[in-house]
């Protein structure tokens, strides 16, 4: 059986140039010829974090990367968590994560870090993979008793940026296009990369700027939503896809919440009238789903809203869950909404951002695997969604290899599918 010889961790830079985890873990494998096998994971973080996310551990000395070095936290792999874990085996991931929560001790992750233990969570994830000789996703797929992986996730594609992702002005932080009309990942990929293109053109034609934001979106100064969403159909049109790709939104609106009123483009607005403002777009644009509508602790909001789009949009909770079995029961518990997003460093270890899946899974949710704005070419998240069968990812824009790293190693899980890869739109 193997067993974890050692941790190593590193600061790298994230997309964003902020330093980050990354942790090298090496197994001690009888079976595999060379002796050794390893496995290395890079973790993400987020802008619009919620507040109540696991703790990400920053030095906080401001001489050095401003406050956001994580010497801290690579120092706890290194040492506290590399001791507790030298010779575990790694052949349940739960013992692997419950060592570490039971090392940390708190129930945010503030003695060693979320990025610390997730750093650790998922290299032990990788390396496995490598010591069965398989794919992340099917070592993933088989570790979390997954039937029939091979469900490529519809990516909900954030072209247009705003919120604190970008300078735009626009008070959503993400418009998305949905390619939902296709029968392969490839050509929805494709679609929606001709689209962005599309985009690009016509904005360069209106004499938009064309610079883009931290997912990769472009990020011109427009006056509202609804001028973003018919620069949206504009640019679907011109790309030739009317009616296959639909639009989606992450208002992330605990940022433009204040005092229980939310100021959308200039407008200020009760959690009714936010509501309302909602169902009016939904009736005037092609929007299938709705990411973190209202404030992070305003349920009512939420669950009039889920009431009253039924099943024709989904809403999703981000800030709202934070990827949290207990903050999922309430929102069950309150029919808040229908879907949840999956973010793996907002709880802090892989088998807990499971158990969030296949809750959602067992309790008639949708599930989305998301990235942060600020990432790594590290390539997890492509792997959890195929391997979780989440059905759908949430990965930024069609630029920055950041982004476009997930979208390519999913074309590379379809093409070892083969006949066997599915690619099915919910809406
Ligand atoms: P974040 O944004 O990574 O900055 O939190 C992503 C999101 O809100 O979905
Ligand atoms: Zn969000």
């Amino acid at each position: 059986m193997s067993t974890i010889q050692r941790l190593h961790a590193r600061t790298i830079l994230d997309s964003r140039g902020n330093p980050t985890v990354e942790v090298d873990c090496f197994l001690d494998n009888p079976s595999s010829g060379s002796g050794q096998v390893f496995g290395r994971a890079a973790v993400p973080s987020g802008a619009s974090t919620g507040s109540h996310e696991a703790l990400e551990l920053r030095d906080g000395d401001k001489a050095v990367y401003g406050g956001k070095g994580v010497t801290k936290a690579v120092a706890n792999v290194n040492g506290p968590i590399a001791k507790a874990l030298k010779g575990i085996a790694v052949s349940d991931q739960r013992i692997v994560d419950d060592t570490l929560i039971d090392l940390d001790g708190t129930p945010s992750k503030s003695a060693l870090g979320a990025n610390a233990l997730l750093g650790v969570s998922m290299a032990v994830c990788r390396a496995r993979a490598a010591g069965e000789g398989v794919s992340l996703w099917r070592s993933l797929a088989k570790q979390f008793a997954v039937e029939g992986a091979g469900l490529l996730p519809v990516p909900l594609m954030n072209v247009l940026n705003g919120g604190k992702h970008a300078d735009s002005g626009l008070s959503f932080q993400e418009c998305m296009i949905v390619p939902t009309g296709f029968d392969r990942f490839a050509d929805a990929l494709r679609a929606g990369t001709e689209t962005f293109h599309a985009l690009h053109a016509l904005l360069k034609k209106k004499g938009h700027v064309t610079a883009v934001g931290d997912e990769g979106g472009f990020a011109p100064r427009v006056k509202d939503a609804a001028e973003a969403f018919d620069l949206l159909l504009e640019a679907i049109h011109a790309a030739g896809y009317d009616g296959k790709i639909k639009l989606a939104i992450d208002a992330a609106a605990s940022e433009f919440c204040e005092g229980g009123r939310y100021t959308v483009d200039g407008r200020s607005m009760t959690s009714a009238e936010l509501t309302a403002f909602y169902i009016d777009l939904t009736k005037r644009y092609p929007i299938i789903s709705i990411e973190d509508s209202h404030a992070e602790d305003d349920w009512d909001g939420f669950a009039d809203l889920n009431q009253r789009t039924g099943s024709a949009v989904q809403i999703v909770g981000d800030d709202l869950y934070v990827t949290n079995v207990e903050r999922m029961r309430t929102g069950l518990d309150r029919k808040a909404t229908d879907a949840i997003l999956i973010k793996l460093n907002q709880i802090g270890t892989v088998s807990e951002t499971v158990d969030a899946i296949q809750l959602a899974q067992e309790s008639g949710w949708r599930a989305i695997t998301s990235h942060r704005s600020g990432e790594t070419e590290d390539t997890f998240i492509a792997h959890l969604a195929a391997g979780l069968k989440t059905g759908q990812i949430k990965t930024g824009s069609l630029s920055r290899t950041d982004r476009v790293c997930k979208y390519n190693e999913l074309l590379r899980i379809e093409e070892e599918l083969g006949r066997d890869a599915k690619y099915i739109a919910p809406f």
